[in-house]
C-alpha cells in the first residue's frame, strides 16, 4: 500500500490548470432557478428589507426587465411567487384567470418562448389565514386542499407555465395535480414537487417577501420535522409513484444530508431550494465585512451540488451567473 511520501494529494492543488482537472462538481448558470415575486400595478419595484436585492415586481413594466437579464445571463428559468390584490378564506385570486401569476405567466410566455416558467403551488399566498390549504375547525384539510391545488395548477397550465411546483405539503398533491392537468388536456405539463420541505425558521424573509405568514398557529402539521432523514426518503418516493417529474428538498444549507439520501434513492432530477434566510444571512454577514459574498455564495452553492442537487433555485442565482462568467471564479 502506498502512501505518503508517495501519495501527495498536494501535487494536484499546484496550480489553477491542475485545480480545474481534478474538480469534481460544477457549478453553472444552466444549474439555476431565479424566484420572482410578482405584484399588481405598474412600474414597481419594492426592495425587500430582509432580503436585499430582491424585488417584488410589477408585471407592467418590471418583470420583463427581469426575464431580459436572466436570459442575458443564461439562468434557463425563473420561479414565480404571486401577491394578489385580495385574500380570502379559499384563495380565490389563485386560480384566478387573471390572477397576479396567470398575467405573469401570459407575458413571459409569449414575449419569452425558451425560458421555463415554473409557478408555486401553493395557498399561503393567497388565503386570509396564511396556511397552505383550506382551513377547517383551525386545521388545515388535507383533501379538501386538493382540489383547489388542481384548479391552481391547470389555471397556470392554461397561462403557459411550462412546470407545477407543488409546496403546500399536502398528502396525494401530487396525484391530485397530475391528475388535473392530464383530464384538463395538459399532459406535457411537469411537476416538480417540493417533496422534502421542512418546517424551516429559515422561511422568515419570504414570509415578508409573499406576505404569507400564517395567522394562528404555525406549519408543523403539514411541513416536515427538521429532525427527520427517513422520513424524506418515504416522502420523495410517494411523490415518485404519484407521477412527479423533479423532486426538490427544502431548505438546503442545513439539509445537505437529506439530498444526498434522496439523490441515492430516486432517478429524478432533484432541485434543492437555497431558501430566503439562507439568502439574508449570506447578505447580512456581507454587509457587515464579516464574509466574502462571492466566495461564501459560490461555496455554498456548489456544496449543494455536490450532496447531489441537479439544480438550484436560490436569490442569489443572477450574482452567481455573472460571477461564474468572470474568469476567476474558476481558478
Ligand atoms: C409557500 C412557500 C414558502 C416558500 C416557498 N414556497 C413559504 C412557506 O412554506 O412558509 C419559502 C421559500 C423561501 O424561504 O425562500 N408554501
Amino acid at each position: 500500500m502506498s502512501s505518503f511520501p508517495q501519495i501527495r494529494p498536494r501535487r494536484r492543488r499546484r496550480t489553477p490548470a491542475l485545480r480545474r482537472l481534478s474538480r469534481e462538481t460544477t457549478l453553472a448558470a444552466e444549474h439555476l432557478i431565479a424566484p420572482a415575486f410578482v405584484v399588481h400595478g405598474a412600474d414597481l419595484a419594492h426592495e425587500i428589507s430582509s432580503m436585499p436585492g430582491v424585488f417584488q415586481l410589477s408585471v407592467a413594466g418590471r418583470l420583463d426587465q427581469e426575464a431580459d437579464q436572466l436570459e442575458e445571463l443564461g439562468i434557463p428559468a425563473l420561479i414565480l411567487f404571486g401577491l394578489p390584490a385580495a385574500k380570502d378564506e379559499v384563495g380565490s385570486e389563485n386560480f384566478a384567470a387573471d390572477g397576479i401569476v396567470q398575467r405573469a405567466l401570459r407575458r413571459l410566455r409569449t414575449r419569452y418562448p425558451r425560458l421555463l416558467l415554473i409557478t408555486d403551488v401553493c395557498c399561503c399566498e393567497y388565503t386570509s389565514h396564511g396556511h397552505c390549504g383550506i382551513v377547517k375547525d383551525g386545521a388545515v384539510d388535507n383533501d379538501a386542499t386538493l382540489e383547489i391545488l388542481g384548479r391552481v395548477a391547470v389555471s397556470h397550465a392554461e397561462a403557459g407555465a411550462d412546470i407545477l411546483a407543488p409546496s403546500g405539503m399536502m398528502d396525494g398533491m401530487v396525484k391530485a395535480i397530475r391528475s388535473a392537468l392530464d383530464s384538463a388536456g395538459f399532459q406535457d405539463r411537469s411537476v416538480l414537487s417540493y417533496a422534502v420541505k421542512y418546517a424551516s425558521a429559515f422561511y422568515g424573509p419570504f414570509r415578508e417577501a409573499a406576505d404569507s405568514a400564517p395567522s394562528f398557529g404555525d406549519r408543523r402539521q403539514y411541513q416536515m420535522d427538521p429532525a427527520n432523514v427517513r422520513e424524506a426518503v418515504l416522502e420523495a418516493g410517494l411523490d415518485e409513484a404519484e407521477g412527479a417529474d423533479f423532486l426538490m428538498v427544502k431548505p438546503a444549507l442545513a439539509y445537505l444530508d437529506v439530498i444526498r439520501a434522496v439523490r441515492e434513492r430516486t432517478s429524478l432530477p432533484l432541485v434543492a431550494y437555497n431558501v430566503s434566510g439562507e439568502y439574508a444571512m449570506m447578505k447580512a454577514a456581507a454587509q457587515l465585512g464579516w464574509i466574502d459574498e462571492r466566495r461564501a455564495v459560490l461555496e455554498a452553492l456548489t456544496g449543494m451540488r455536490r450532496a447531489g442537487a441537479d439544480a438550484v433555485i436560490s436569490y442569489h442565482a443572477k450574482d452567481v451567473a455573472r460571477w461564474l462568467s468572470e474568469p476567476e471564479a474558476t481558478a
